[in-house]
C-alpha cells in the first residue's frame, strides 16, 4: 500500500495566486490563507491605496504578497493585472474570481439593462475573460487551479437580487464548463457558494438588527459566518490537497440550503 503523506499536500510554495477584490472581506481572508500556505499573492481590488496596504500587512506577517489595482469589468486593467503579476512572480498558478457588485435591490420587473449589464459584467464575464487571459500561464504551471466563488443565491433564488442570483448561477456553469474542458491540462476549476457572511457586501442584510435575526433563523448553525470561516475551502482547493477534485460547487452555508 502506498503510504503517501496529506499534509504537504496543502502547502502552496513556490505557487503565485492572484485573488481578485482582495482588499476586504472573504477575498481578503482567502489571499491571507493562501499566503499562510506559501504562495505568492497578488492582491487586487480598484483602489491601489487599499491593496498595497493589505499587501503590506502581509508581508510585515513575513507573508509574500504584492497589491495590483484592477477593476475586474475593464478589459485593460484586465491585460496589466495578468502582465504585472507575470512581471512581478513570473508565473500564475491560481486564480480566484472573487469580486463582485450588487447594484441593484428591488423585484425582477424593475431591473434596468443597465444595472444587469453592471452586474454580469463584474459578476460572471470578468471570471470568464480573465480565466481566458490565466489559461496559457495555468497551462504552463502544470497544476493550474481557478476557483469561482459564487454565492447561495446561484443555487437558490433571493428575491429581489435577480442579477445577482442570474450571475452567481451563471459562474457555476462557468465553472463546470472550464473544468471539462481544460481537465486534460491538469487545470482544475471549482466554484466556491458561501451562504451569509458578515462584509460590506452583505451589509443590508445584517445591519438592520430585526432583519439580520430573521437570516440567522434560517441558518441552523444560528450565526453568519465570519471570512475567515470560507479561506479554509479556498486554501485546500487551490492546493494539491484538491488534485482529484474538478468541476465541483461546494457550499459553506452553516447548513442552510439542508
Ligand atoms: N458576504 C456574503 O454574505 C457573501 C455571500 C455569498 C457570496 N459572496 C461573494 O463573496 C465574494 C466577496 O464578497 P464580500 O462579501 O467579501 O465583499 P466585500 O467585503 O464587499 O469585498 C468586495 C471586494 O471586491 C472589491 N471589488 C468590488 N468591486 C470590484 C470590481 N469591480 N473590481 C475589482 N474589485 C472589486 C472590493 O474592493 P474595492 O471596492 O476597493 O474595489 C473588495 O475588495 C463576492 O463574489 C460575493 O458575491 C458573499
Amino acid at each position: 500500500m502506498e503510504n503517501a503523506r496529506i499534509r504537504p499536500r496543502f502547502e502552496l510554495t513556490d505557487r503565485v495566486a492572484i485573488v481578485t477584490g482582495s482588499s476586504k472581506g472573504i477575498g481578503e481572508a482567502m489571499a491571507r490563507g493562501l499566503a499562510e500556505f506559501g504562495a505568492k499573492v497578488i492582491v487586487s481590488s480598484r483602489n491601489q491605496a487599499s491593496v498595497d496596504a493589505v499587501a503590506a500587512a502581509y508581508r510585515a506577517d513575513g507573508l509574500e504578497a504584492t497589491g495590483i489595482a484592477c477593476h475586474v469589468a475593464d478589459a485593460d486593467d484586465r491585460g496589466r493585472l495578468i502582465e504585472k503579476t507575470l512581471a512581478t512572480y513570473g508565473r500564475l498558478d491560481i486564480l480566484i474570481n472573487n469580486a463582485a457588485t450588487n447594484p441593484y435591490f428591488g423585484p425582477v420587473e424593475g431591473l434596468t439593462p443597465d444595472a444587469y449589464h453592471k452586474t454580469l459584467d463584474v459578476n460572471l464575464t470578468a471570471a470568464l475573460e480573465l480565466s481566458s487571459l490565466a489559461l496559457p500561464h495555468l497551462r504552463k504551471s502544470g497544476h493550474g487551479s481557478v476557483i469561482h466563488i459564487s454565492s447561495i443565491e446561484g443555487l437558490h433564488a433571493n428575491p429581489n437580487f435577480a442579477a445577482y442570483n442570474i450571475s452567481k448561477a451563471g459562474l457555476i456553469m462557468l465553472g463546470k464548463s472550464q473544468a471539462r474542458e481544460w481537465a486534460s491540462e491538469n487545470i482544475r476549476v471549482n466554484v466556491i457558494c458561501p451562504g451569509l457572511v458578515k462584509t460590506k457586501l452583505s451589509r443590508a442584510l445584517w445591519e438592520n438588527e430585526q432583519l439580520a435575526q430573521q437570516f440567522t433563523n434560517m441558518i441552523p448553525l444560528n450565526r453568519m459566518a465570519t471570512p475567515d470561516e470560507i479561506a479554509g475551502l479556498a486554501v485546500w482547493l487551490a492546493s494539491d490537497a484538491a488534485s482529484y477534485v474538478t468541476g465541483g460547487t461546494f457550499v459553506a452555508d452553516g447548513g442552510m440550503l439542508g
